[in-house]
């Protein structure tokens, strides 16, 4: 197995991380590891790394790839959960934390995630303890709820048309079981003046339903306040996102942490006395450069987003 993932924006990534010798990381993403080992590369000597991922196929290979580095520890888990795998593994004095969000290119291509290759409707990071994959949304939620994921994860106008579609072939006994019967649908579902840009909904359709499948803004909100908690003073939180609803979870997190004060907007004056806790890093989000963006055209969308704890 080649777990292929080229990192995007490492080198930004490192330079809001900012390591050194001695200090301790975790890397809530660990993918094909491009995060973790130039953190390696970094905090050595003395520093570790705590690298967690849903996927044990990531975790396998980086294994293999480095196995006599006695400074990481891998773990196989949700970053949802990163406070109890953190007391669990007694990691602690935590510098940084970095959380690569969605998906790796090895996924994209053997999980059904996305439309350009054929394979089962799965979409599961997890392979392992989560049951309900694509393909039994697809053939057992109702037409509200589908219309509901498509609009709401995927942001596509014609959730609707595309969601009845797919009920209507339910009626007619025509499972969907693989990315090409989904493609399809759509496509049968688009008014005709749009059939030709079959490929943009169905891009969002696939988002949409991946987000569902492994609960992502669920986890991700879940995660931002944990990760947070568990920084030293003066330790960061840096997180690269790959679409508007993530970023935009993250920069309120980010601009709530700066504020403090939680009065409401129309309190004359601060009753609350909450102090910022965070400064953010990151003014406005930092994008891939030309260069990154003509070596890697999967990088497009990403947004790193930073804060300094205080
Ligand atoms: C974009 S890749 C990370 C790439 C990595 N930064 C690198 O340099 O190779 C995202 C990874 O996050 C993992 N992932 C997604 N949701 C997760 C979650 N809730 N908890 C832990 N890992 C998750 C995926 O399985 C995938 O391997």
């Amino acid at each position: 197995m080649t777990y292929e993932h080229t990192p995007v924006l490492l080198k930004e990534v490192i330079e809001y991380l900012d390591p050194s010798p001695g200090q301790n990381f975790v890397d809530a993403t660990l993918g094909g590891g491009g995060y973790t080992a130039a953190i390696l590369e970094n905090n050595q000597p003395g520093g570790k790394v705590l690298a967690v991922d849903l996927d044990k196929d990531a975790l396998e290979n980086f294994k293999f790839q480095i196995s006599n580095f006695k400074e990481l520890v891998l773990h196989h888990g949700n970053f949802a959960q990163i406070d109890k795998i953190v007391e669990g593994h007694k990691f602690s004095n935590i510098s940084g934390i970095v959380a690569d969000l969605g998906l790796s290119s090895y996924e994209l291509q053997h999980r059904g995630m996305s439309f350009q290759t054929d394979q089962p409707l799965d979409m599961r990071f997890n392979l392992e303890g989560q049951h309900i994959d694509a393909k039994f949304i697809l053939n057992n939620y109702d037409e509200q709820r589908l219309e509901k994921i498509f609009k709401e994860f995927g942001e596509e106008k014609f959730s609707k048309q595309i969601a009845r579609q797919i009920i209507g072939l339910r009626a007619k006994s025509i499972g969907l079981s693989h990315t090409t019967d989904l493609y399809q649908a759509i496509v049968d579902a688009l008014p005709k003046p749009f059939k030709h840009k079959a490929d943009d909904s169905a891009r969002r359709i696939f988002q949409a339903l991946r987000i569902e499948v492994n609960h992502e803004l669920e986890n991700l909100k879940e995660f931002l306040p944990k990760a947070f908690d568990l920084l030293n003073p003066q330790g960061r939180l840096v997180v690269v996102s790959f679409h508007s609803l993530e970023d935009r979870i993250v920069k309120q997190f980010f601009v709530a942490l700066s504020k403090g004060c939680v009065c409401p907007p129309e309190f004359p004056q601060c009753v609350c006395g909450k102090n910022p806790q965070g400064k953010i890093l990151t003014k406005k989000p930092i994008v891939p450069s030309a260069t990154e963006l003509k070596r890697n055209s999967r990088s497009r969308p990403a947004k790193l987003r930073a804060i300094i704890k205080i």
